[in-house]
C-alpha cells in the first residue's frame, strides 16, 4: 500500500524551509519529515509526556487537535480521495459526545489504533471502507443499539455488500452526533429526518410536505417522523407481507387513540371503521391467521400514502373526494363515482347520513337474533320432545319385555 501523502499549507512550508536537511527524505516518506517538524515546533514534546504519565496510552483530546485543528489538513487515501483531516473542535464539544457527556469520550476511544504520532500506515484502500469499520466501534459503548441493528435492513445490506447502505455514522455523524433522546433533553427530531433524507430525499421530500411533516417541524411531538413508523435500529423491509398487514396498527396507535385526537378534532372511528369494513376486517382475520401471506385489500397507506399524507380536505389529497376514485380505481378498475359513493369510508352508518343503510344494519341486528332465537327456542323444544317420546317408548319397551320375561318364565314352568 504506498504511504498517503499530506497536503498541509503549514507541513509544505516547514518542508520547505528544511529542505537541505531533509532533502532525500521528502519523497518517501513524509509523515517523518512532519515528525520532525513538529519536535521543531514543541508539539511532538507535548504528545512525548503524555504517553509516559499515567495515562500514558490515553492522549487528551487536547493533544490530537495540537494538529487536528489545524485548518486545511488534508491527506490524500490510496484510492485517490481525499480526506479532510480538520477537527471542528468546538462542534466536537457540543456534541452528545463532548462537554456534556456523562462520561468523557477521548478520540481515542473511538480511533483506537491511533495513540500518537506518527500514525500506522492508513489501514484501508478507500474512505467507505474505513467508515464502516470504524462505525463497528460504537457498538463497545452502545452495544444495545448495536445489537439491535444486526437484524435491520440496513445492516443486512451492509453485511451483504451493499456498503451505500446507513451504518451509526451516516445518521449520527462522527464528532458532531447531536443527542437524539427525546427523553433526556429536548432534540429537535428534524435532524434525524435529514438524516434519513441523504439518501431517501424523495421520500423526506414527500413527508416534509405532509400533515405530519408540517407539523413535526413546528416542534409538534404528537406526530411521527420516520423512526417512529420505521424503528431506526431495527429497520424492517416496508414491503413484506409482515409489515403491511401491521401498518394499520401503526396507524391505529394513534389514529384510534381518543384522547391525542380529540385535540385535533380528528375522529378515531377512522379505525375503528377501518377494522369494520370489508377491506379491515379480511386484512385483521389474516393478521390472525396468515401474518406471512401478502394481503391485496386495502390498507391505511393504500388510499392515504405512507408519506405524502395530507388532509381530506387539501386538494392535492388521495382521499379528497375529486381524488378518491382515482385512488380506488388502482385496484377497482372498473370503479364509477356509484361505486365511490357506495363505500362509507371512516363513517359509521347513522340515520342522517345514511338512513337506508343504518336501516338495513339494524334490521340485521334485530332481525338474525330474533331469528336465531326463534330457531333455537324451535329446536330445543323439538329436541326434547324427541327425548322425552323416546324415553317414554324405551320404558315402554323395557316393561313390555319384563312382561314377556315374566308370562314367558311362566309358560316354561
Ligand atoms: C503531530 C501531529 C499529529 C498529532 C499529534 C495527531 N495527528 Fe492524526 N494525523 C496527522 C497527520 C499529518 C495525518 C495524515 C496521515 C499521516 O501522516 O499518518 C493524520 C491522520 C489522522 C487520521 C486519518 C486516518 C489515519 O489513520 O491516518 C486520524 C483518524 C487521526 N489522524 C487521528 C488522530 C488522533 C485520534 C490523534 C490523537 C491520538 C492524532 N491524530 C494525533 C497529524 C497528527
Ligand atoms: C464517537 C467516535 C469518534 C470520536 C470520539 C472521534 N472520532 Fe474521529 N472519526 C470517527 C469516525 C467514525 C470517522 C470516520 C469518518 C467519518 O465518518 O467522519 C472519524 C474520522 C476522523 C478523521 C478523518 C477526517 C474525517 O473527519 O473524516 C480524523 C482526522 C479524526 N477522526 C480525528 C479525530 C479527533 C482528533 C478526535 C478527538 C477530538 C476524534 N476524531 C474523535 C469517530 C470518532
Ligand atoms: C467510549 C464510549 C463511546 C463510544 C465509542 C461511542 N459513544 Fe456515543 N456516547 C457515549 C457517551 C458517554 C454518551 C453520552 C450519554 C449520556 O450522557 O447520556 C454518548 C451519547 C451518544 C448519543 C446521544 C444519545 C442520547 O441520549 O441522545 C449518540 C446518538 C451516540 N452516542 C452515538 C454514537 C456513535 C454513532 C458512535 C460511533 C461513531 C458512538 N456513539 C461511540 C459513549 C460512547
Ligand atoms: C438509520 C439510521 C440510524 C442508524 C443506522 C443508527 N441509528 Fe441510532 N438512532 C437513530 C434515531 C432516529 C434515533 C432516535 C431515537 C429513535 O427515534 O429511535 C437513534 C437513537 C440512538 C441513541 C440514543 C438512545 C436510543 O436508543 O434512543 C443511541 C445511543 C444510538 N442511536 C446509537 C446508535 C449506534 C451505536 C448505531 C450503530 C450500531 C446506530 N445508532 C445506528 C437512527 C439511527
Ligand atoms: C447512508 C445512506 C442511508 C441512510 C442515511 C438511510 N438509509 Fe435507508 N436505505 C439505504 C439503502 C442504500 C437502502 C437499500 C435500498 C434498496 O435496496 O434499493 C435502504 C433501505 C431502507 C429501507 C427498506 C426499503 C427499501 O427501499 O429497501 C427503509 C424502510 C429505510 N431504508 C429507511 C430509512 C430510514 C427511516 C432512515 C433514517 C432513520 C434511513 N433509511 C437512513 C440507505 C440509507
Ligand atoms: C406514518 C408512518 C410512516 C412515516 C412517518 C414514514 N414512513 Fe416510510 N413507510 C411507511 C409505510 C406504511 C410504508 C409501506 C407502504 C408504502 O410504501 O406506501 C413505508 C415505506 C417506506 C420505504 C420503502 C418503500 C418506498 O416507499 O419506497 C422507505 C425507504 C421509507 N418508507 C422510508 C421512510 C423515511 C426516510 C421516512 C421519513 C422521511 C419515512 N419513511 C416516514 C410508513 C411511514
Ligand atoms: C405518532 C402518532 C401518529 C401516527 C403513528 C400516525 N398519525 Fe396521522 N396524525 C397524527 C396527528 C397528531 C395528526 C394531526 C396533525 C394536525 O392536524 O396538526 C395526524 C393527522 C393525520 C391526517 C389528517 C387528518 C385531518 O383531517 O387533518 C391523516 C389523513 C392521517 N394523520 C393519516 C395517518 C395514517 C394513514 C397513518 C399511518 C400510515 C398515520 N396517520 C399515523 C398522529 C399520527
Ligand atoms: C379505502 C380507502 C381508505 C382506507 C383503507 C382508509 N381510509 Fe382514511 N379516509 C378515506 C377517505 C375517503 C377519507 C375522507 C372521507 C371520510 O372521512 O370518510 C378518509 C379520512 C381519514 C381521516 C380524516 C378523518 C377526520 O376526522 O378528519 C383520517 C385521520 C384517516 N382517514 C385515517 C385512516 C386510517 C388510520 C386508516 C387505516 C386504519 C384509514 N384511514 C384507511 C379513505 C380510506
Ligand atoms: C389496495 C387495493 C384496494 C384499494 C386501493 C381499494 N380497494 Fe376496495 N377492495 C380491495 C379488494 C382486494 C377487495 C376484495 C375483493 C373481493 O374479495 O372480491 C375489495 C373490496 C371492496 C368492496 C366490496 C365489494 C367488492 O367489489 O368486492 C367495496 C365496496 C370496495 N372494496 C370499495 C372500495 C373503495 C370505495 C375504494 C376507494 C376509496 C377502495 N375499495 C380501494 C382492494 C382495494
Amino acid at each position: 500500500m504506498s504511504m498517503p501523502t499530506v497536503r498541509s499549507p503549514i507541513v509544505r512550508e516547514i518542508a520547505r524551509r528544511s529542505r537541505p536537511l531533509l532533502a532525500r527524505m521528502v519523497q518517501p516518506f513524509p509523515p517523518v519529515i512532519l515528525m520532525l517538524a513538529l519536535v521543531l515546533l514543541g508539539v511532538m514534546p507535548r504528545v512525548a509526556q503524555a504517553q509516559e504519565g499515567p495515562t500514558s496510552n490515553r492522549p487528551t483530546n487536547a493533544q490530537c487537535l495540537v494538529c487536528h485543528e489545524e485548518p486545511g489538513l488534508e491527506m490524500i487515501l490510496p484510492s485517490g480521495e481525499v480526506l479532510p483531516l480538520t477537527i471542528d473542535a468546538q462542534a466536537f464539544d457540543d456534541s452528545a459526545h463532548g462537554l456534556h457527556a456523562s462520561e468523557e469520550v477521548r478520540c481515542v476511544d473511538c480511533h483506537n489504533d491511533l495513540i500518537g504520532y506518527p500514525h500506522p500506515t492508513f489501514p484501508d484502500v478507500d474512505f467507505r471502507t474505513w467508515q464502516l469499520k470504524l462505525s463497528l466501534v460504537c457498538g463497545n459503548c452502545h452495544e444495545e443499539q448495536a445489537l439491535a441493528r444486526q437484524e435491520s435492513i440496513h445492516a443486512r445490506l451492509i453485511a451483504a455488500g451493499k456498503f451505500e447502505a446507513a451504518s451509526c455514522v451516516d445518521c449520527h455523524g462522527s464528532h458532531q452526533a447531536p443527542w437524539v433522546n427525546p427523553e433526556n433533553r429536548p432534540v429537535d427530531r428534524m435532524r434525524m429526518v435529514d438524516a434519513c433524507g441523504q439518501c431517501h430525499s424523495a421520500i423526506a421530500d414527500d413527508y416534509r410536505k405532509s400533515i405530519h411533516g408540517e407539523e413535526a417541524a413546528k416542534g409538534n411531538d404528537d406526530v411521527p417522523t420516520c423512526s417512529h413508523c420505521h424503528p431506526a435500529h431495527n429497520i424492517q423491509d416496508p414491503r413484506s407481507a409482515a409489515f403491511r398487514l401491521n401498518s394499520p396498527e401503526l396507524c391505529g396507535e394513534c389514529h384510534a387513540d381518543a384522547e391525542l385526537m380529540a385535540k385535533y378534532d380528528i375522529s378515531t372511528d377512522v379505525f375503528d371503521t377501518y377494522v369494520a369494513d370489508f377491506h379491515g376486517t379480511t386484512v385483521a382475520i389474516f393478521e390472525a391467521t396468515e401474518p406471512n401471506q401478502y394481503t391485496n385489500k386495502a390498507v391505511c397507506s393504500d388510499c392515504h400514502g405512507a408519506h405524502l399524507i395530507l388532509p381530506p380536505s387539501d386538494e392535492h389529497s388521495s382521499v379528497m373526494s375529486a381524488n378518491l376514485l382515482k385512488t380506488c380505481q388502482r385496484c377497482h378498475p372498473d370503479a364509477n363515482e356509484r361505486f365511490t359513493q357506495s363505500w362509507l369510508g371512516h363513517y359509521r352508518p347513522d340515520w342522517k347520513r345514511y338512513p337506508l343503510v343504518a336501516a338495513v344494519q339494524w334490521f340485521y341486528y334485530l332481525v338474525i337474533p330474533v331469528t336465531l332465537a326463534f330457531f333455537a327456542v324451535f329446536v330445543s323444544t323439538d329436541a326434547f320432545r324427541t327425548f322425552k317420546d323416546r324415553k317414554r317408548r324405551n320404558q315402554n319397551r323395557s316393561a313390555g319385555k319384563e312382561n314377556d320375561a315374566l308370562t314367558g318364565g311362566e309358560s316354561h314352568d
